[in-house]
């Protein structure tokens, strides 16, 4: 039977007596790359911690594989915008690496190694050793992505992530993170208001509409992004069908 790794079933979120998100459905495969754009305010940030069991729901269900989200767990890692807050600044790269493996109890002779490796997935094998505030933006957000890999999540929630990197590393990070994520066969929901980046790395794209009223749902559009893989900066962002979902998207979000 298909499980699908993720499944929204009619979730209402209400905070502070406002209706934030209003009734949505849908389901994430395994191994998909779902992105979720909206403007600012939309509930974007609500949906993912819902999804990793930070927030219930006033109404409806989150499950993964079938079984009801009570809570926060570490088959789901989450990835913060502000990298800076997320690494604990008095700790070289690997002890903060370090941290997801001490949370998870892993004996202390197997974490050298695990840690090694994830350094090595994300490209900062020769700074293991700096703090923080020696490695630039882009790789200390390398560095809190190692430390969730290390965690050997089933699933990783990204609340635009390379929303504070120049534009630059910003392109570098969505490749490197693209090729990880495939060769890993992980499950991602990743946020951003970039409509161009939701394109370029999702399999498909979920809209958020802003201030939904009563009737109207959350949710504006969900559309499968069926260009191929590996995606290119160049050559992907001048297909077509690029050029078509991003024109649709921009109707979506209330440009008009
Ligand atoms: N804990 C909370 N209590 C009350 N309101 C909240 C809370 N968290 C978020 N909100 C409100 O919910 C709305 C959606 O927030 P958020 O999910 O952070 O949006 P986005 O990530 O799309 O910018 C905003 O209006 C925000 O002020
Ligand atoms: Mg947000």
């Amino acid at each position: 039977m298909f499980e699908s790794a993720l499944d929204f079933d009619e979730v209402s979120i209400h905070l502070g007596g406002r209706e934030i998100l209003s009734p949505t459905s849908f389901s994430v495969k395994p191994g998909e790359f779902v992105c979720v754009i909206g403007p600012s305010g939309c509930g974007k940030t609500t949906l993912l911690r819902a999804a990793a069991g930070f927030v219930t729901p006033s109404g409806g269900q989150v499950s993964r594989k079938g079984q009801a989200i009570m809570g926060p767990s570490r088959e789901v890692a989450f990835v913060f915008q502000d990298y800076g807050r997320a690494l604990l600044p008095w700790r070289t790269v690997q002890a903060n690496v370090s941290l997801a493996l001490e949370a998870a109890q892993v004996p202390a002779a197997q974490r050298q190694a695990r840690i090694a490796r994830v350094l090595e997935t994300v490209g900062l094998s020769a700074h293991a050793g700096k703090f923080p505030a020696q490695l630039s933006g882009g790789m200390q957000q390398r560095v809190q992505i190692a430390r969730c890999l290390a965690q050997e999540p089933a699933l990783m929630m990204m609340d635009e992530p390379f929303g504070a990197l120049d534009a630059m590393t910003r392109e570098s990070l969505q490749d490197e993170l693209a090729r990880l994520v495939r060769e890993q066969g992980l499950t991602v929901m990743f946020v951003t208001h970039d409509l161009e980046e939701a394109i370029y790395l999702g399999d498909r794209v979920i809209a958020l509409r802003a201030n939904p009223t009563a009737g109207e749902p959350s949710l504006a559009a969900m559309l499968d992004v069926p260009l191929p893989q590996p995606r290119n900066q160049l050559t992907t962002k001048e297909h077509p069908e690029f050029l078509r979902l991003r024109r649709e998207l921009y109707q979506y979000l209330g440009h008009h």
